[in-house]
């Protein structure tokens, strides 16, 4: 039998509404919440993306300001950016686009960022803090992947989970998240041997490689979960996942689509994030004004 298709946009455009209702409620009772987004050069995908996180600020109400900077922007002036947005009483959220040009140190970059405006999640006292259980915020990609697992009720204590990819953004935090929720957790790479020796044995198998077509029928359990985190360009200018689409999702029992699956979800997460970022800073102010009329 075929496997349900998870469908990020069905889950991100009923998540919208109620983002929506939280913004309102922000605006009329406090203040707009604000995002910045910093993009230095003018990768492409980057900025398709940059103007894409624009766009949604803007349907749900959320205030955003674009930095484009060029391609040569020195450390110096970024941090001197980051710096201005985190003394910005209107920004709750920074993101700054990656990758970053080469010489531009990235760890020094995040690191600046404050860590109640980190929406990505990216900072390092925020990736500690995941991995204690406590993050202050969840990378948008794994939250979004969490969302579509529990908007299906998947289970996932006790379940075996395999991770394939180990990148900072994604497999990493994908794999805390899931471990957080009581599944046993296998963190695999591209790279692994025999590979399928570990995805066979999966309830849920979660690619995120960056290659194209790793995970066929063959390697996976019938009725398992498969979660495609991979975009990827065929050489005819297609995009598809790093799951074998066709032949896995007749032997999956869930699965996600490229496009349509995880992508929109990654959005909508850092607009939450961004919200959540505000609704903080909003409880955190009144209950200084608080402090102040018991005096
Ligand atoms: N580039 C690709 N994905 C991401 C992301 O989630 N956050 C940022 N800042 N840059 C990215």
């Amino acid at each position: 039998m075929s496997a349900t298709i998870i469908s990020g946009n069905l889950i991100a455009s009923k998540f919208r509404e109620e983002l929506k209702q939280r913004v309102k409620l922000l605006s009329e009772t406090w203040m707009q919440p604000g995002l910045a987004v910093i993009l230095v050069g003018d990768n492409p995908a980057s900025c398709v993306y940059v103007r894409n996180k624009a766009k949604t600020c803007d349907e749900l109400g959320i205030h955003s300001e674009v930095f484009n900077l060029p391609g040569d922007t020195s450390q110096k002036a970024l941090l001197r950016q980051i710096q201005d947005l985190n003394a910005n009483p209107e920004i709750h959220g920074i993101l700054v686009q990656l990758p970053l040009p080469d010489h531009i140190r990235i760890d020094e970059v995040i690191a600046a960022i404050a860590t109640e405006k980190d929406v990505d999640g990216f900072h390092p006292c925020n990736v500690g803090a995941l991995a204690t259980g406590h993050a202050l915020f969840h990378p948008c990609t794994p939250l979004g992947v969490m969302k579509m697992l529990s908007e299906h009720a998947i289970p996932l204590q006790g379940q075996h989970a395999v991770v394939v990819g180990r990148s900072n953004i994604v497999g990493k935090p994908m794999a805390l998240m899931l471990l957080e929720k009581g599944a046993t957790v296998t963190i695999c790479t591209s790279r692994t041997r025999d590979l399928a020796s570990h995805t066979l044995s999966a309830d849920i198998v979660v690619m995120a490689t960056g290659k194209s077509n790793l995970l066929t029928a063959d390697m996976i359990k019938p009725g398992a979960t498969v979660i495609d985190v991979g975009i990827n360009r065929l050489p005819d200018g297609r995009l598809c996942g790093d799951v074998e689409f066709t032949g896995v999702k007749e032997k999956a029992g869930y699965i996600t689509p490229v496009p349509g699956g995880v992508g929109p979800m990654t959005i909508v997460m850092l607009m939450n994030n961004t919200i959540e970022a505000a609704e903080r800073a909003k409880a955190a102010a009144q209950a200084v004004a608080g402090c102040g009329s018991m005096q």
